[in-house]
């Protein structure tokens, strides 16, 4: 097929792009979306300081505004995100301790009931765990409320829209040897173990010359799968240009590809020009809207 989207649906996976509200009356940004991808993140509109920007307050028109796009124009709908450290509103940033515990399970069960039977994915939880070579959890005001936040966060899930895939999604999880990848893959094992309901593991996949694709990018994704869950790369972006990115990128979804449960790629932005990365061309498509190298690597390897 001549698109991804369409590329990946004959293999049976996705290929997906982030959308950021604010463009979506750029007709050039949404004649590339709409042609190339056939899943939908909202970059910003569903996190919890779009959504409950005063407590019990919900407010869902900027993520309405995308899901609608995405849903009028045949996409499905990643879920972005339910409990996280960071984007809190500035209410939930000065609570704690069961107050917080309360708020985030009311959060997660009224947005995840709102958007029920519309959403493929949630990632449920973002970025828990510290980087480096602890292992540890983050610290953060909702890791203080106790260890078992996160289960508590994936059940609420659960019970709001028993349909949609719920995901644990992480940065620097992509190298199998990293401490960080290991405690993730541990806790996936613990809550298989003990029936907590955990689907999917997204990989953001954010690269760079200093934090590379890795060799054994499949061997994590092969491990994850073997616990009994999908596996997805969630945020895709590889800086660098030309030939050196575009392997990159052929290798991400040679990775993919080679694990049966991986069931989808999404990239976090359409141009160069509508990425989060302050500068830095990491994406598929140039400012003027125009496929690069990378895109045509992608291409020709779903
Ligand atoms: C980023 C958005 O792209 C930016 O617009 C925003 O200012 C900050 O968040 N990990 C995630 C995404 O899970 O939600 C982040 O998105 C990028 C890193």
């Amino acid at each position: 097929a001549s698109t991804l989207g369409a590329s990946a649906a004959e293999r049976g996976r996705y290929f997906g792009t982030a959308i950021a509200g604010g463009r979506l009356n750029d007709s050039q940004y949404t004649t590339i979306a709409n042609r190339e991808f056939n899943m939908i993140s909202a970059e910003n509109e569903m996190k919890l300081d779009a959504t409950e920007p005063n407590q019990n307050q919900f407010t869902f028109s900027a993520g309405d505004r995308i899901a609608n796009w995405a849903i009028s124009n045949g996409k499905r709908l990643r879920g972005h995100t339910l409990a996280w450290h960071s984007q809190q509103p500035a209410w939930m940033q000065r609570m704690e301790g069961s107050s917080l515990r309360q708020a985030m399970l009311n959060h997660v069960t009224r947005v995840a009931t709102y958007y029920r039977g519309k959403i493929y994915a949630w990632d449920v939880v973002n970025e828990a765990f510290a980087d480096g070579s602890s292992g540890a959890r983050r610290d953060s005001n909702l890791q203080r409320t106790g260890n078992d936040w996160i289960e508590a966060a994936f059940r609420a899930a659960r019970t709001a829209d028993p349909n949609a895939k719920l995901c644990y999604n992480d940065y620097n999880t992509d190298n199998w040897s990293h401490a960080k990848t290991q405690a993730v893959y541990r806790m996936v094992q613990d809550f298989k173990s003990r029936g907590v309901p955990i689907d999917c593991v997204g990989f953001q996949a954010h690269f760079n010359s200093g934090n590379p694709v890795p060799s054994n990018y499949h061997t994590t994704l092969q491990n994850f799968a073997a616990l009994g869950v999908d596996v997805q790369i969630t945020e895709l972006d590889i800086e660098g240009s030309g030939s050196s990115q575009a392997e990159q990128y052929r290798g991400v979804v040679q990775a993919c590809q080679s694990v049966a449960r991986c069931t989808g790629i999404t990239v976090w932005g359409v141009r160069d020009s509508d990425s989060w990365r302050a500068s830095g061309t990491p994406l598929l498509f140039n400012g003027n809207g125009q496929k690069k190298a990378a895109y045509d690597a992608v291409l020709a390897q779903l």
